[in-house]
């Protein structure tokens, strides 16, 4: 089972459903990895920050020998941190990326955070669009990003990003954030996807829809997820709840569903004080 694709604003295709990655290091990477590409995930989610590049491209090389699969059929996505927003850290920071996932050029980099405080995140984005222009990275994105971010680098650049993930789950929706992607044609990814420790498994609406479907609680938030047009990348190393968590694409929620699903939103519903105006992540 493998998902159906996107179609991005650059032109590339992108897995519908990936895999996210963080926490994830060492053997318990290398295990989870190959169990979710031997599940069928085909987009992975790194980040330089989630100190795991190495394994991530380590397991996905052996599995990619192993199963005899071309290249062109994984996503591999990594994460500029703020550190490096600088144009020439970022353009470094890129081609170290490279290096560490050793699997040639990066389908995906994103410039993790704004940083608005620091305030580089247009060089750093005119690094990425240095990367894509020399071939490092296929395709440039950002995340955490709000509109007044999204159009300082499009004004400042004249490249719009192809993707921007952010938070969002059923309790925070991010209706703004995707109205405003919908405008530019930029990709919605959505990281905690489920909710993650606050996963709202047991609200009715979720668990009513779980029971009218007969499928899991969590297959029911990505469904929602995707039916609202996002690339949900979701974390499980639990090889039970990969296959489930991927297979959300023979069943559909009825409006009612989508609905109130969307109604357990709360203005404070973000997972942590993640707010990308205020939150710096170096
Ligand atoms: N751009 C950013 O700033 C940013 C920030 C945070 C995260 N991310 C990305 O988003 C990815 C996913 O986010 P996340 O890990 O925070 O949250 P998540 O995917 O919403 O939740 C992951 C947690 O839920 C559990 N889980 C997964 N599937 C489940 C299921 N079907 N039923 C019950 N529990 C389930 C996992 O446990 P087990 O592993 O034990 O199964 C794990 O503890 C990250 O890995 C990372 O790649 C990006």
């Amino acid at each position: 089972m493998t998902a159906p694709t996107r179609t991005l604003n650059d032109g590339q295709e992108i897995p519908a459903i990936g895999f996210g990655t963080y926490p994830l290091k060492e053997d318990e990477a290398h295990a989870a990895i190959t169990s979710a590409l031997d599940t069928g995930y085909r987009l992975l989610d790194s980040a330089v920050n989630y100190g795991n590049e190495a394994e991530v491209g380590k397991a996905a090389g052996d599995w990619l020998k192993a199963n005899g699969v071309d290249r062109s059929e994984l996503t591999v996505q990594t994460k500029l941190p703020g550190r490096h927003h600088d144009y020439e850290s970022a353009i470094a920071s890129g081609m170290e990326s490279m290096d560490r996932m050793g699997l040639g050029r990066i389908d995906v980099l994103l410039i993790h955070w704004p940083n608005p405080i620091t305030d580089k995140y247009r060089d750093a984005w005119r690094g990425l669009v240095e990367l894509q222009r020399r071939d490092v990275v296929r395709t440039i994105g950002v995340s955490n990003f709000t509109d007044e971010h999204l159009a300082n680098i499009v004004d400042d650049s004249g490249v719009t990003p192809a993707i921007n993930q952010v938070e969002l789950h059923p309790y925070f929706v991010q209706e703004r954030m995707r109205a405003v992607h919908a405008e530019r044609g930029i990709l919605t990814q959505s990281w905690s996807p489920l909710g993650k420790r606050q996963a709202p498994f047991d609200e009715p609406p979720v668990a009513d829809a779980a029971a009218a479907h007969g499928v899991t609680p969590g297959q029911v938030i990505l469904r929602w997820q995707v039916q609202l047009g996002n690339v949900p990348v979701p974390k499980s190393a639990t090889p039970e709840r990969q296959a489930t968590n991927l297979d959300v694409f023979s069943f559909e929620l009825t409006d009612a569903e989508m609905a109130a699903i969307s109604g357990l939103h709360r203005e404070d519903g973000r997972l942590f004080d993640g707010d990308p105006n205020t939150h710096e992540e170096m």
